[in-house]
């Protein structure tokens, strides 16, 4: 059974200029000690997506479908049954670690906070099992530098006391938003190398959700493409990176650095990412598309099962994609 079960998600705002439609029937499952990854360009849908999932949506926001975890729906759960789910079993970090952490409290009494609160433990256990997260994350010095205040870390060591605090419940699924978008390149790997160690030692699940598609191979398994609210295709990471079936994926895959390849100016996709609140009759990606054809503008691609692992949406074939 899957750990998370995603069907049918829309997620409509209601602004003062109209309905935006955010999150467009997405459907994707994760397993227990799944690493899925969500990737797309700004505004494609991606946070919305995890945060109508368990419950996190704007005021202004209203979701529908269906969201199961662990079998049970959750969606539109009131409040209270969903705070008990999500303090003990999904754990969320965000790009930001200050805007997580509180500037006046020192890291232990953070951490142990959690843990004398959810878990139970007495003050002392609570010591000791928030210097082991943080051991586990990698913090040189644990013991001594638990009782420092957040702003006497480093960014990305920031980043790595917030990654200890979502683990202090033991979650069974971590959503990761932007993890690293704040950090600078070497910090970058040495925190998806983390989540990977992480991944393996606590068999926690990730959705590592980014725009960066250079960080998604070797930190997931699998990988989802959206855009304009909508899957694009999805599938093994090795197999969308190594055959993809959509050309949003293709741009994707274009505009990524690459180290055998030194160019002045990074290619991006041609066009403006689409305006949400405008709706769409047909494939969102259809004005900025070098392979539209004229139903891609009336016509919404259903998606398509092509293998067990992929799935796509996409009026021409895999074929004339590659
Ligand atoms: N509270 C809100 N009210 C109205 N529109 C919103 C609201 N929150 C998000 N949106 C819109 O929903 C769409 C999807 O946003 P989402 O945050 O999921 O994008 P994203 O893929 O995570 O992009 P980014 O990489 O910039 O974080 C965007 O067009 C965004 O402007
Ligand atoms: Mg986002």
């Amino acid at each position: 059974m899957a750990l998370l079960e995603v069907t049918d998600l829309n997620v409509k705002f209601e602004t003062n200029d109209g309905i935006v439609s955010a999150v467009n029937g997405v459907t994707f499952n994760v397993y227990e000690g799944d690493t899925l990854a969500i990737v797309g360009e700004s505004g494609s849908g991606k946070s919305q997506t995890a945060f109508a999932a368990i419950g996190l949506l704007a005021r202004n926001g209203h979701a529908t479908g269906s969201v199961k975890w662990d079998g049970q729906e959750i969606l539109n759960l009131p409040e209270a049954k969903l705070n008990n789910i999500r303090a003990s079993e999904i754990a969320m970090i965000f790009q930001d670690p200050m805007t997580s952490l509180n500037p006046f409290l020192k890291v232990s009494e953070q951490m142990e906070e959690v843990l004398t609160l959810h878990r139970g433990m007495s003050r002392r256990e609570a010591r000791a099992e928030s210097v082991r997260m943080l051991d586990a994350v990698r913090i040189p010095d644990a013991a001594a530098r638990i009782t420092m205040y957040p702003h006497e870390f480093s960014g990305g060591m920031r980043q790595r006391i917030m990654i200890a605090m979502s683990l202090l419940c033991r979650p069974r699924l971590l959503i990761a938003d932007e993890p690293t978008t704040a950090l600078d390149v070497t910090v970058q790997a040495q925190i998806m190398d983390l989540l990977r160690d992480i991944k393996d030692e606590f068999n926690t699940a990730l959705i590592l959700i980014t725009h960066d598609l250079g960080i998604v191979a070797g930190a997931c398994e699998r990988t989802m493409v959206m855009y304009g609210g909508r899957i694009m295709e999805r599938g093994t990471t090795e197999e969308v990176f190594a055959r993809p079936t959509h050309p949003y994926t293709l741009g994707l895959l274009e505009a990524v650095p690459r180290l055998d390849r030194r160019e002045d100016v990074l290619p991006t996709i041609p066009g403006e990412p689409p305006d949400m609140l405008k709706g769409f009759p047909g494939c969102p990606f259809e004005p900025r598309c070098p392979m539209r054809e004229p139903r891609c503008a009336t016509e919404i691609p259903p998606l398509e099962r092509l293998t067990d692992t992929r799935v796509r949406a996409c009026h021409r074939t895999p074929e004339d994609v590659a």
